[in-house]
């Protein structure tokens, strides 16, 4: 009976290897205790958890990689972008062990997780992540997100007097985090900001949104995605679970305003009052010289540190691209007290329509 189970291990194990031969193995490959036996835990039984883990994460942005060539080995001064960019990086940040090797890879599952080393499939980061700014993120296993998605920028530092705008000037495409608990926009020192349920409420953070719907393949899960525009499918399964949108179920990702933001005269979803905001915002940025009719920032010194403030807070609500789902009432703050600063000098007001429709008659 024994020798039985041991001809069975050694046949199981030959043909995970085999199966492990389809693809470059990148991970140690012995658990910490060097024993075959702990394979199984994951391999067998559970299999079904790590394929569909597979398959869904191939419906990432994280799999399909852009820019995962942010690298020193492609260019040495990609250094600074490569521990968010590639697996080797990031691995290098959390562990402080070198990265080696001749290429440098795209996230992957061993990027978030360490199973052959740790023989389980705990996340490599669980401790907050303390953001450019020195504010903490600490929102459950959201905090493996946290350690990538979050502003490069300490407005604090970032956006004074007399500052140096250039076209690439904002948080950087990656300030979700900041957005989330309603910090590191610029903030009018007149102006009071506050923040919506989802800063403090939503225990897991960005998991709980976003990896919610385990068992679709293109959103949700190991996808990450909210939606699938292509099919238009969209991931509501996490707003409305219990303690959440539960008592009035969401429809869609795009829900009624709780008022009308953008000042056009209708209450619409949160999306479009974001998207009216923006529109206002970008044609007073650029009557200021600030930015372009496009919203990309003009290149020269911006004198006032209030000016250069309206110019990163459409940046930071364009870059976290979530439409103000993130955190409604910290992006309508920080794009109304822009627009109020910028026609008046007072950030508080309300202007007596949407600025965008008033300037283009
Ligand atoms: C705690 C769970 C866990 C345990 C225990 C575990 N693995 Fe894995 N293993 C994984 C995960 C997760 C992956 C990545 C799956 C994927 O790429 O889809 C993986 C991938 C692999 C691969 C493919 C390598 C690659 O780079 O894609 C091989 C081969 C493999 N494991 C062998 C083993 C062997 C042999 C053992 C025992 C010594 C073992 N595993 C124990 C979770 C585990
Ligand atoms: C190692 C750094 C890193 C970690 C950890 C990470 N991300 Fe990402 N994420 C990225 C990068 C980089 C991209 C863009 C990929 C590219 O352009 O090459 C991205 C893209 C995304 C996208 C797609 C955005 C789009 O363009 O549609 C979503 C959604 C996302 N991440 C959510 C998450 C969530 C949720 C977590 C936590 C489970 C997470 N990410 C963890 C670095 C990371
Ligand atoms: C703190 C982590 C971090 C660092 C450091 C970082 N990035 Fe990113 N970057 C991200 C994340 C996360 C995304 C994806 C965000 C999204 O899709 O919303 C991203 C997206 C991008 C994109 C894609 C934008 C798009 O819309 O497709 C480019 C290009 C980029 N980064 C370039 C760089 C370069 C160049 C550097 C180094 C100078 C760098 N990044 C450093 C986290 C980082
Ligand atoms: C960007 C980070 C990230 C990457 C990359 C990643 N995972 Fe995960 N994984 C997570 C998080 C976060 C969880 C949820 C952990 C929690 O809730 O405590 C998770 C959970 C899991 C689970 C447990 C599922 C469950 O519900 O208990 C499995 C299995 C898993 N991952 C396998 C994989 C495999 C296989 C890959 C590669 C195809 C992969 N992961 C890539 C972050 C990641
Ligand atoms: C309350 C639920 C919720 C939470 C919490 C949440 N997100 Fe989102 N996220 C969304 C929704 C909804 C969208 C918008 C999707 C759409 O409309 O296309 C979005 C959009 C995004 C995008 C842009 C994706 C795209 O397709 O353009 C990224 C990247 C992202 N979130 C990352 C994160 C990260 C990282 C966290 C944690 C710091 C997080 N999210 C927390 C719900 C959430």
């Amino acid at each position: 009976m024994k020798h039985l189970t041991i001809i069975l291990i050694g046949v199981a194990a030959i043909l995970l290897v085999i199966a492990g031969c389809e693809r470059e193995i990148t991970g140690d490959l012995k658990l910490a205790d060097n024993s075959s036996v702990g394979c199984f835990d994951c391999h067998s039984d559970s299999d079904v958890m790590l394929r569909q883990a597979r398959i869904q994460y191939e419906n990432s942005v994280h799999a399909v990689a852009d820019n995962s060539n942010r690298n020193r080995l492609y260019n040495s001064r990609y250094q600074s972008c490569e521990k968010c960019h590639t697996h080797q990086g990031f691995v290098e940040f959390v562990t402080a062990e070198p990265a080696t090797g001749d290429h440098f890879t795209a996230i992957e599952c061993f990027t978030c997780h360490a199973p052959h080393s740790s023989g389980s499939l705990g996340l490599r980061v669980q401790d907050p992540v303390i953001l450019e700014n020195g504010v903490a993120f600490d929102r459950g296993a959201g905090v493996v997100c946290a350690t990538c998605h979050h502003s490069r920028q300490d407005v604090t530092t970032y956006v004074v007097d007399s500052v140096s705008v250039n076209s690439r000037f904002g948080p950087h495409h990656s300030n979700q985090s900041d957005m989330v608990i309603g910090t590191g926009a610029y903030e009018y020192a007149a102006y009071s900001y506050s923040s919506s349920w989802h800063s403090t409420g939503v225990a897991d953070g960005c998991i709980s949104c976003h990896m919610s719907n385990s068992m679709h393949e293109s959103v949700g899960g190991h996808s990450w995605n909210m939606e699938n525009e292509d099919r238009g499918f969209e991931n509501i399964t996490g707003c409305n679970q219990t303690g959440c949108h539960d008592t009035s179920p969401l429809g869609d990702l795009n829900p009624l305003a709780s008022a009308d933001f953008d000042w056009d005269g209708t209450t619409e979803g949160v999306h479009d009052e974001i998207e009216g905001l923006l529109d206002s915002l970008v044609v007073l940025l650029d009557a200021a010289n600030l930015t372009d009719s496009t919203g990309r920032p003009i290149s020269r010194t911006v004198a006032s540190a209030d000016s250069a403030g309206a110019i990163y807070n459409f940046k930071f609500v364009e870059e976290d691209r979530s439409h103000g789902i993130h955190n409604t009432k910290y992006t309508v703050g920080m794009l109304q007290s822009s627009i109020n600063f910028l026609l008046t000098g007072n950030p508080n007001g309300a202007p007596s329509g949407k600025i965008a429709m008033i300037s283009s008659h």
